[in-house]
């Protein structure tokens, strides 16, 4: 197996299966001092230096917060208005990187620019780690849900998948990388203007990912055992900010998980995944149902950005 000791986490492409199951077993051996709400010692000479150039609740702090679970540290940004890079001088990745990897041991990115992590890796001595790049990937985000998935079930393969929202997100894109490596159809729904594009489906075939579309939630969730769910209301991933401007509109029924669709149509063991902040595809009135497993899946982000920072940190091999 290749080392995770120094290795950048740009993307759920480059992964494979057994890596998958290394991480999930770390995350299961640094689990308890987050259930216990405990610090270790495992990190006490390291570094986190957070850069995000696009607004993060869960990221940045998930990251943060398992990073003091470790007993390491952290600094760094998350506007970049105040630095260099977001004034008159919009310092490039370049010079920005060659400065952040003398401040820390390794770096996690959010931007607003797909494969703008790949490029800080180019420049950067320590790891980076890809917080969100555009619509690029979310490799953390997909790495937690499965994770997330794993523990609910105790295995992935033979699940089925229905993954709903705007497929332009960068966490469709990880998940559908991801379950490449697992045996786990899948079916997408969502708006045709935000559909799977022709050149990422003939890469999904390539890698023979069981998968296929459909227009309403209605037609896929009875079958499903996990169920996926992000925005169709959402802002533009490729800008730095998008504020909230006059009538947004609302989620159409064919993209929404309401609490009576799944009493009537889902399976009474499926899970119910939201990676959040949502809008109105999942009312409120679901968070109660047994179906719903975004709270577990936020407390698992810790856990699982505890395992990446302590693999790429050489604290576990
Ligand atoms: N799920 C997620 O990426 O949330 P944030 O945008 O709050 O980081």
């Amino acid at each position: 197996m290749r080392s995770f000791l120094g290795r950048d986490i740009l993307s759920l492409k480059d992964f494979e299966r057994h890596e998958f199951e290394r991480v999930f077993d770390v995350a299961e051996e640094l689990r308890p001092f987050a259930e216990n709400r405990q610090n270790t010692d495992l990190l006490t000479e390291k570094t986190l230096v957070t850069a995000f150039y696009q607004p993060s609740t869960r990221t940045r702090l998930a990251h943060e917060a398992a990073m003091h679970r470790l007993g390491g540290h952290v600094t760094g940004f998350s506007d970049p208005k105040m630095t260099r890079a977001g004034d008159f001088y919009q310092e490039s990745i370049k010079d920005t990187v060659k400065m952040l990897e003398y401040y820390g041991d390794v770096i996690v990115m959010r931007h607003f620019q797909q494969g703008a992590p790949h490029e800080a890796a180019k420049w950067a001595s320590i790891p980076i780690i890809n917080g969100g790049d555009g619509w690029g990937e979310h490799p953390t985000q997909i790495l937690t849900d499965l994770y997330t998935v794993y523990r609910e079930k105790g295995y992935l393969d033979g699940l089925r998948w229905l993954a709903v929202g705007d497929m332009r997100m960068r966490t469709m894109h990880s998940l559908a990388y991801g379950l490449t490596q697992f045996d786990c159809p899948i079916t997408f729904v969502s708006p045709p203007d935000m559909s799977l594009t022709d050149e990422f489906k003939a890469e999904l075939e390539q890698y023979s990912l069981n998968f296929k579309e459909a227009e309403h939630v209605e037609q896929a969730i009875a079958d499903a055992d996990v169920i996926l769910v992000e925005p169709v209301v959402q802002p533009d991933y490729t800008k730095a900010r998008d504020e909230r401007a006059g009538d947004i509109g609302l989620t159409p029924a064919n993209y929404k998980i309401t609490r009576q669709l799944l009493t009537t149509k889902a399976k009474s063991d499926a899970i119910l995944l939201h990676s959040l902040p949502r809008m109105d595809e999942i009312p409120p009135d679901v968070d109660i149902t047994r179906w719903s497993r975004y709270w577990q899946e936020a407390f698992n982000g810790v856990v699982m950005r505890m395992a990446l920072l302590a693999l790429v940190l050489g604290a576990m091999e």
